[in-house]
């Protein structure tokens, strides 16, 4: 009898360890494609570090906060652009970068939608400042400035002086705005600006951090584009909140030149929400 072919037990054991290797490749393999994702969360503790700026924080503890207008107003909230609100979040870490804030008050005006055309052409993102009345005029570029990832925040209803008003009227302000940008179709606003950056303690009990700023070109004075450009970099440093207005043509042309200005010196331009990490309700944030 023909004695078995010696090379069936190699081959066994060849195959054998050809499958193992082919195991461990293919192991290899999906270890290497799953890898990227692990490689991501690193990050968030970098991001979690923008929320402890110190910034520019004045005024006594925040008084007890009052959110029930928040809550009226944000049940009937419509849907958000899916782009709004998480670029706030952590698109930048301040605590690093030299960020500076552009804020544009008193718009929706007749040249918000150009200024919109120039923040997207430069990818930057910025803080409004709306007035209730201006909403209701222009509700269409209110829903695009929050569509387009700036941040819609509150200037009061119709630019009355706050200090002049009793706690109660001043609410009334903040709730007829709030809807006013609601019903336009962008989020709540977070935060308040009281017009003439005006402020007294009910001021502080509106459930709203309170936004002021430290560099002030002047532009409603300074009604020139190559004017307004000079004074915010003369006065510009990190951490800056620039006051700018939207309602004059001149502010909105003369923009892009300072968005230009500022990268060239190193600064990346952010909102305010990402600026002072998360503002607390009734402090205030100011000028240093
Ligand atoms: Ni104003």
């Amino acid at each position: 009898m023909p004695r078995p072919r010696p090379t069936l037990p190699t081959r066994v054991p060849f195959a054998a360890s050809a499958l193992v290797t082919a195991i461990i490749i293919a192991c290899l393999v999906a270890s290497m494609a799953l890898a990227p994702r692990g490689a991501i969360r690193p990050a968030s503790p970098v991001a979690a570090a923008a929320q402890t700026l110190p910034l520019l924080i004045e005024g006594a503890a925040p008084a007890s906060t009052t959110s029930s207008d928040e809550a009226t107003t944000a049940s009937d909230e419509p849907a958000v652009a899916p782009d709004a609100e998480p670029l706030a979040a952590s698109r930048v870490n301040c605590a690093i970068a030299k960020c500076v804030a552009l804020t544009f008050d008193d718009g929706p005006g007749l040249h918000t939608a150009r200024l919109l055309n120039s923040l997207k052409a430069s990818n930057t993102k910025a803080t409004f400042f709306v007035l209730g009345t201006a909403t209701t005029t222009r509700p269409a570029v209110v829903r695009r400035a929050a569509a387009e990832g700036h941040v819609v925040a509150s200037h009061g209803w119709d630019h009355k002086q706050f200090t002049r008003l009793s706690a109660a009227a001043q609410r009334d302000q903040i709730r007829r705005t709030a809807s006013a940008v609601v019903r336009a179709g962008a989020p709540a606003p977070t935060l308040f600006r009281p017009p003439y950056g005006s402020y007294n303690t009910a001021t502080r009990s509106l459930g709203l951090p309170v936004i002021l700023w430290n560099v002030d070109p002047l532009d409603w004075k300074y009604r020139s584009a190559p004017t307004v450009t000079r004074k915010v970099m003369e006065q510009v440093r990190p951490g800056s909140i620039v006051l700018l207005h939207d309602i004059h043509g001149s502010t909105v042309d003369a923009v892009p030149g300072i968005i230009r200005q500022l990268k060239a010196r190193g600064y990346t331009l952010v909102t305010v929400p990402e600026l002072l990490g998360s503002p607390q309700p009734g402090r205030v944030y100011s000028r240093r």
